[in-house]
């Protein structure tokens, strides 16, 4: 397994529609390995493949105790609101506020390219959601008011100015939040 390298907010990859796995196959897998060991060095709670420049839809998840990756994923079903701060990998030390369904069912196929089928309540279901969002270029900035996000647009380009959109993950201090 190998860490991969992070795309930051600025990154086209981030803004655009990820592509259907045709086959989970051996390629397919090793992505994924390497995700979940990026994800765990850079303390996430989620990762979707364009976050490492890969434009397919897959993406990983580690939360509440609940580790699994998930290959062209789709809610299927929904219920409630609930508001919670988020974080992105791809953006970081930038928190907001984003509202969305508190449960939803996942339909996915799993590494081994078998569909499964998961009930989610809390950070999963979060998580499961923001990630999907990634694979369609979406960020959950774009789920804040316009001003708010104007805010923390700005604030994240003066912190990254010259720094360009590429970050090799390191390994997090103990006190750095969980983001997705
Ligand atoms: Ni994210």
């Amino acid at each position: 397994m190998s860490r991969l390298t992070l795309h930051l907010l600025g990154s086209p990859v981030l803004r655009q529609r990820s592509a259907d796995v045709a086959v989970v196959d051996d390629d397919v897998r090793r992505l994924i390995d390497d995700m979940f060991e990026t994800m765990a060095v850079a303390k996430g709670v989620g990762l979707a493949a364009n976050q490492v420049g890969v434009a397919t839809r897959v993406a990983v998840i580690d939360a509440e105790g609940q580790r699994f990756a998930m290959v062209n994923p789709q809610i299927v079903w929904s219920q409630g609101r609930h508001t919670a701060e988020e974080g992105c990998l791809s953006i970081p030390d930038v928190f907001g506020d984003v509202t969305r369904p508190a449960e939803v069912t996942l339909e996915a196929l799993d590494r081994e390219g078998q569909p499964f089928r998961l009930d989610a309540s809390g950070l999963v279901a979060r998580a499961i959601q923001h990630e999907i969002d990634h694979l369609d270029g979406i960020l959950f900035l774009d789920h804040l008011g316009a001003l708010r996000r104007a805010m923390l647009l700005k604030r994240f380009r003066k912190e990254n100015a010259g720094k360009g959109y590429l970050k090799e993950v390191r390994d997090a201090e103990p006190e750095e939040a969980r983001q997705g």
